[in-house]
C-alpha cells in the first residue's frame, strides 16, 4: 500500500542523515586526535603506519658531553635505551634541585589541591597514575590507560568520542576518591605527566583555542576573548573592534600579569588548564613522579614510560605521525616578533619556573 511505502521511504531518508551526521562527527573527531599533539597535519598522516624509530649510535658516552637530544631544538640525535634511563635520571636531578631553591619557591611549589586531583588519571589495575596536561598527546596516553584498565583489547579499537567521556571511560581521577585512598596511591604508584616548551604549549594553546576552534569551542572566542580584551588591549580603539579576535600580544599581557589574572582566572575556571603553569596542573614539587616526558621527544619518552612502569609488554603507543612534537624555533620567534620585551620578560617571570624544573632553556633571543 502506498502509506506503508511512504513509511519505508521516510525511514530511509532518516538513516541517510544520521549517517551523513555520522561521517561528519567521525571525520571531526579524528582530525582531533591529530590535533592533541599541538599541531595540525593532513588527518591521512595518522594512518601511516606504525614505524619503529630506528635507533642511532649514541654519538660518544653521555657522560662527555651534553647530550644533543636533550637541547628542544636539536632532537636529531637517537639514544639507545640505557641512554635514556640517564637523561630521565638527569631530569629528576633537576627537577628536585629546583623545588629546593628557595628564590623559585612561589613558582613551583604549589598545595595539592582538588584541582590538581582532577587533572590526575588513576589505573589501579596496573599502579598508574597520569597528570593530563594538554597538548602534548594526552588522549593517547588515556587511551593507553584505557586498554590496561581492561575495558579494551587495543588502543584502536576505543571509540574517540568515549576517550574524553569521563562518566564512561573507566578512567576515574584521583579526585573521586577518599583522602587516604589518595595518600596511598599517590605513595605508592608509577606516576607521570609530559610537559613541552613553556613558549611554544602558550602558542599551541593560543592557536588552538582562539584561533582555529570556535566552531567547537565557541566559549573561548565569546566569553574568555574579550574579557581578555577588555583588561589588556592597549588601544581603545582596537578594543572597540575586538570583533577581529583576540591576538597574541593581548593573551601574552594577560598570562604575564601574575596579580592582575588572578580574578579572571577564577572566573575562567577549568577553562584555564590549557594556559597555567605545569606546575599549577601537576604540582611537580609535591608530589613525586616516577618520568616526566618531554613533547620534543615523545617517541622515546613513550617508550621510557612504558617500560619503567611495567606495561611495555601489554600495551604499545600510537604511532606519532613523523615531526610532529619537534620544538619549531622560528614559530616562537614569529609569534613573539611584534611584542615588545618588557611583556615577554613578564611572561619569563610567570613561566620561569616551568623552564627550570623541566630544563627547557631560558629563551634569550626573545628576552634580549
Ligand atoms: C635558584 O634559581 C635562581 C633563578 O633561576 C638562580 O639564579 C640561582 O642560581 C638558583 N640557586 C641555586 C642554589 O641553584
Ligand atoms: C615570587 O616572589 C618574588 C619575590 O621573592 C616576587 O618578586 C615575584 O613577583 C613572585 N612571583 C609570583 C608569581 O608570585
Ligand atoms: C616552523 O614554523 C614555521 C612558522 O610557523 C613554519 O613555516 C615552518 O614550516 C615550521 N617548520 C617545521 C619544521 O615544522
Amino acid at each position: 500500500m502506498g502509506g506503508a511505502m511512504r513509511h519505508h521511504w521516510l525511514l530511509l531518508g532518516a538513516c541517510g542523515w544520521v549517517l551523513l551526521i555520522l561521517v561528519f562527527v567521525t571525520k571531526f573527531i579524528s582530525f582531533r586526535a591529530v590535533d592533541d599533539y599541538g599541531e595540525r597535519v593532513g588527518g591521512q598522516s595518522w594512518t601511516v603506519p606504525a614505524h619503529k624509530v630506528v635507533k642511532a649510535l649514541p654519538v660518544s658516552s653521555p657522560e662527555k658531553t651534553v647530550p644533543k637530544w636533550s637541547q628542544p631544538d636539536q632532537p636529531s640525535a637517537l639514544p639507545t635505551e640505557a641512554d635514556w634511563q640517564w637523561v630521565s635520571d638527569k631530569r629528576m636531578e633537576l627537577l628536585s634541585s629546583v623545588c629546593d631553591n628557595s628564590s623559585l619557591r612561589n613558582l613551583t611549589h604549589v598545595p595539592i589541591s582538588k584541582f590538581v586531583l582532577d587533572r590526575i588519571f588513576v589505573c589501579d589495575k596496573h599502579k598508574i597514575l597520569f597528570c593530563q596536561t594538554p597538548k602534548v598527546g594526552n588522549t593517547q596516553w588515556k587511551k593507553v590507560l584505557m586498554v590496561l584498565n581492561g575495558a579494551f583489547p587495543t588502543v584502536e579499537e576505543i571509540p574517540e568520542n568515549l576517550v574524553h567521556d569521563h562518566e564512561k571511560n573507566g578512567l576515574p581521577r584521583l579526585s573521586s576518591l577518599s583522602p587516604k585512598d589518595i595518600t596511598h596511591r599517590l605513595s605508592t604508584y608509577f606516576k607521570f605527566l609530559i610537559v613541552r616548551d613553556p613558549f611554544e604549549r602558550l602558542i599551541s594553546a593560543f592557536k588552538d583555542k582562539f584561533v582555529k576552534n570556535p566552531r567547537f569551542e565557541p566559549w573561548y572566542k565569546h566569553d574568555i576573548a574579550p574579557v581578555i580584551i577588555r583588561k589588556y588591549r592597549k588601544s581603545h580603539r582596537d578594543r572597540e573592534g575586538a570583533a577581529s579576535g583576540l591576538h597574541f600580544e593581548d593573551f601574552v599581557r594577560y598570562l604575564g600579569d601574575a596579580e592582575g589574572r588572578q580574578r579572571l582566572d577564577r572566573q575562567f575556571g577549568d577553562y584555564i588548564i590549557h594556559w597555567v603553569t605545569y606546575a599549577d596542573l601537576c604540582a611537580p614539587c609535591e608530589i613525586h613522579y616516577s618520568v616526566v616526558g618531554h613533547h620534543e621527544t615523545l617517541g622515546q619518552d613513550a617508550a621510557h614510560i612504558l617500560k619503567a612502569a611495567g606495561i611495555d609488554q601489554l600495551v604499545s603507543y600510537p604511532a606519532i605521525p613523523p615531526g610532529i612534537t619537534r620544538y619549531n624555533k622560528t614559530k616562537v620567534e614569529t609569534y613573539f616578533s611584534g611584542i615588545s620585551k618588557r611583556d615577554i620578560r613578564r611572561l619569563y617571570a610567570r613561566y620561569q619556573g616551568d623552564f627550570n624544573l623541566f630544563g627547557y632553556p631560558k629563551p634569550d633571543f626573545l628576552l634580549n
